[in-house]
């Protein structure tokens, strides 16, 4: 039995929906595309992946009974989920995408006056399962994870896609293998993940901006290149009624003489019509030195669901919980090829 890494199951319809987005991307066709959300709690990221890719095989899988019992009434039969045994995980793959999101930690807890997260052997452990499990040519798609993947020996099978729709792969505190502190994460204003800031710890020289930008990252091998994606465009019907427009910045409020920290400088510009909405984003992200590390813009035509997020991103409020019946409407209209 696989160790139980993060015990917390918060999990919604819609979460890191920019980033299944972009991964949707990547696949000129959902056909033959076998996923496992790794770690499914109670079903809610399945049922939102399945709007994306509605003709691939998903599979969940969880350590927990009671949620996978939520997950299988949640999901009925279109995915396969199963107790997670790295049996079971090995032999419903290989898997073309593995979904490991907000799993690989732990709660920051205080042992002996040090801070403290995933046990090292196990965020490895489970590493090289999800690697064994993947095809060449496969995406490990990671968000919030205590240690870099880059830390692991199989990331350099990897290469990382990036994209300046991905919002950043995490906000919790981050760690090296020998469980020195590199970083607190500190959430911002409205949705964390778009307005976090990290500040330093004992070890943070050892971060790298790419700790604070990699979401996918695609292991060598397999026939398929990526497809060239236009500008990171969502494609979508661009000429409707603008009934709302407006914009907004996000700038985190540092108090003098605080411990370093790095941070992104946000400005959005964003025009609402029923159903889309098409925004510009500028980010600029500071270095704890002080420096300036990535500095881009952005315009994005988004759709339905991911409409309603990068509103709430930009009002700073998480009230408009979306419906399946947004979800499929928004899969029909953003899948290239369905
Ligand atoms: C915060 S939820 C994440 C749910 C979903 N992936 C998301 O991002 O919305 C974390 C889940 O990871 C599960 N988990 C922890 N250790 C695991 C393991 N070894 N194998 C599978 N799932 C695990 C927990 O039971 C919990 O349901």
């Amino acid at each position: 039995m696989l160790a139980q890494l993060q015990t917390n199951n918060g999990t919604f319809i819609g979460r890191y929906w920019n980033e299944y987005n972009v991964l949707r991307r990547y696949f000129s066709s959902d056909w033959g595309v076998s996923i496992l959300s790794f770690g499914c709690s109670t079903g809610e990221e399945i049922r939102t992946v399945k709007a994306l890719f509605p003709k691939a095989t998903i599979f969940g899988c969880d350590h927990d009974w009671h949620d996978l019992r939520a997950a299988r009434s949640l999901v009925g039969d279109f995915a396969n989920v199963f107790h997670s045994t790295e049996a079971d995980v090995l032999s419903h793959g290989p898997y073309d995408i593995i979904l490991c999101n907000s799993v690989l930690l732990r709660p920051t807890s205080m042992i002996n006056g040090k801070k403290c997260g995933i046990a090292p052997e196990q965020w490895s452990d489970i590493v090289d399962l999800l690697n064994s499990s993947l095809k060449p040519g496969g995406i490990l798609q990671i968000i919030n994870s205590n240690i870099p993947f880059r830390l692991h020996p199989a990331a350099s099978s990897y290469e990382s896609v990036r994209s300046p729709l991905l919002l950043g792969p995490n906000f919790v505190d981050m760690f090296d293998l020998e469980r020195r502190h590199l970083c607190s994460g500190v959430t911002g204003a409205g949705m964390s993940a778009h307005c976090f800031r990290h500040l330093g710890e004992e070890s943070w020289r050892d971060l790298r901006p790419s700790d604070f930008d990699d979401v996918h990252f695609r292991k060598s091998g397999g026939a398929q290149p990526l497809p060239l994606i236009d500008n990171e465009k969502i494609p979508n019907v661009p000429d409707r009624p603008a009934y709302a427009t407006g914009t907004t910045t996000y700038r985190p409020v540092m108090t003098p003489g605080s411990r370093p920290s790095t941070y992104q400088e946000i400005d959005v510009t964003w025009t609402a019509s029923a159903s889309d909405v098409y925004v510009t984003r500028a980010v600029k992200r500071v270095w704890f030195d002080g420096s300036t590390v990535s500095d881009w813009q952005t315009s994005a035509c988004i759709p339905g669901i991911a409409a309603g997020s990068f509103l709430e991103a930009v009002t700073g409020r998480a009230s408009s919980r979306i419906s399946i019946a947004t979800l499929a409407e928004a899969a029909l209209r953003s899948s290239p090829s369905i």
